[in-house]
């Protein structure tokens, strides 16, 4: 394992099928997915007008995707750094590592599903943004 941080990345999933009968796609712990998952949750409904997030982690690694719809997502890193990613294709996914403060926007249609490292613990979130940013200095 290297000592470098860990970054965003995009993760590709394979699609099985083909356009007569559709398409799967698979994610496994430990391969696809670079942990093991004790979590999945989803988001849906979100009016397109509205940007959620405005959170980061500590800990927590994610890996997030559009399984239908678009979504917009900026990671801004604690150096301040931002880098945005659109996902809007089912097969793709955004690994999000710790310490990643996001905004997001979703198309009237998108479905956010997020596999996670870990168990909801509202105590590993970091609300507040000068905080975080602090922690950066
Ligand atoms: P939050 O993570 O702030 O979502 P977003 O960044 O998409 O707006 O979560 C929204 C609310 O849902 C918040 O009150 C915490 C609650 N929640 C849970 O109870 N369990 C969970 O696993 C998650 C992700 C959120």
């Amino acid at each position: 394992m290297s000592d470098l941080p860990e970054t965003p990345r995009l993760i590709e999933l394979k699609k099985i099928g083909g356009p007569a009968l559709g398409y799967l796609s698979v994610a496994e712990a430990e391969k696809e997915v670079p942990f093991e998952i004790r979590r999945v949750y989803w988001t849906y409904h979100t009016p397109d007008e509205v940007e959620r997030g405005h959170h980061a982690h500590q800990r927590l690694r994610q890996v997030i995707f559009a399984v239908s719809g678009i979504i917009r997502i900026e990671l801004e890193a604690r150096s301040g750094v931002v880098e945005e990613f659109s996902l809007d294709r089912p097969n793709t996914g955004l690994y999000v590592p710790g310490g990643y403060w996001r905004r997001m926007h979703f198309s009237h249609n998108a479905v956010l599903l997020c596999l996670a490292s870990e168990e909801y613990d509202e105590e590993e979130y970091i609300r507040d943004y000068e905080a975080f940013r602090k922690e950066g200095e």
